[in-house]
């Protein structure tokens, strides 16, 4: 079984790549399921919309997961309840709408596939204690009982967090990878138990940016410039960013994975 995960899809640069090379990549590294992370996939990098979820899931992309970002556009809280391949952290404050987490099947439809989203504590908006959380979900989701193979989507600032959270599901997860700071991290590796992991999958978007944003604007901003604006997406040439996982169809756990970072300023 191989999964792809791609980090952050920032603006209409990341669509774009993911529009260009997405079907390219299925069929080079023979992806059998796929997530990204769409927080950051409108127009103006701000969350998400209805259109933009089912042109994402028109490629062929099986789950969407999200964090910070997930209500910036306001239609996102309404058409969540029934999009259920939409996830936001499933640690959000209680009553939140949507998901957190599901169960999805391959394409084949002989595998099921746990994917959870969860989000950091530390220097993120207010939620509940994403350990806790975590333990709560590492109950349900278990590997070779409900599910064949799982994903989880840590969305976080602190890699210290991100690191623990790999550790805490290693061997209960196929895969654990950090989004959110949209530039990856050259960890990725197989933990002990047989999770693979990475601290920070990267962004898909313009990395002639600053974290995807308009770098000159974003420089008059940190100078506080006034003539800065608010900051909006840089539209050159995406780079698609995450990782490959091939995984075992016994056990559900990692048995090769590798950074995939292909296009624009990125290119390996
Ligand atoms: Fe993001
Ligand atoms: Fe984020």
């Amino acid at each position: 079984m191989k999964i792809l995960v791609l980090g952050d899809v920032m603006g209409s640069s990341g669509r774009t790549a993911l529009k260009k090379n997405f079907s390219k990549i299925v069929k080079e590294y023979e992806i059998d399921f796929s997530v990204i992370n769409g927080e950051n996939s409108a127009d103006d990098g701000k969350g998400i919309t209805k259109k933009i979820a089912d042109e994402l899931f028109s490629l062929g992309i099986d789950v969407i997961t999200s964090g910070n970002h997930i209500w910036d556009k306001e239609e996102t809280t309404k058409f969540i309840e029934k999009e259920t391949r939409l996830l936001r952290p499933a640690n959000l404050v209680k009553g939140s709408p949507g998901r957190g987490y599901g169960i999805y099947f391959s394409k084949n439809k002989k595998y099921k596939i746990g994917v959870i989203n969860l989000m950091g504590n530390v220097f993120m908006k207010k939620t509940e204690d994403v350990f806790l959380t975590a333990k709560e979900i590492r109950e349900k989701i278990i590997l070779k009982k409900n599910v064949d193979f799982s994903i989880i989507d840590f969305h976080g600032e602190i890699t210290s967090e991100k690191m623990a959270i790999g550790h805490f599901f290693d061997g209960n997860s196929t895969c654990v990878v950090g989004t959110h700071t949209h530039v990856p991290t050259a960890d990725t590796r197989i933990l002990e138990k047989g999770t693979a992991y990475q601290t920070d999958i990267g962004m898909c978007g313009d990395y002639n940016s600053v974290i995807g944003m308009n770098k000159e604007n974003s420089l008059k901003k940190f100078f506080k410039n006034k003539n800065a604006t608010k900051h909006f997406p840089s539209e050159g040439i995406g780079t698609l960013s995450g990782i490959v996982v091939d995984a075992n169809e016994e056990t559900g756990l990692a048995e090769k994975v590798f950074r995939l970072i292909t296009g624009g300023s990125l290119e390996n």
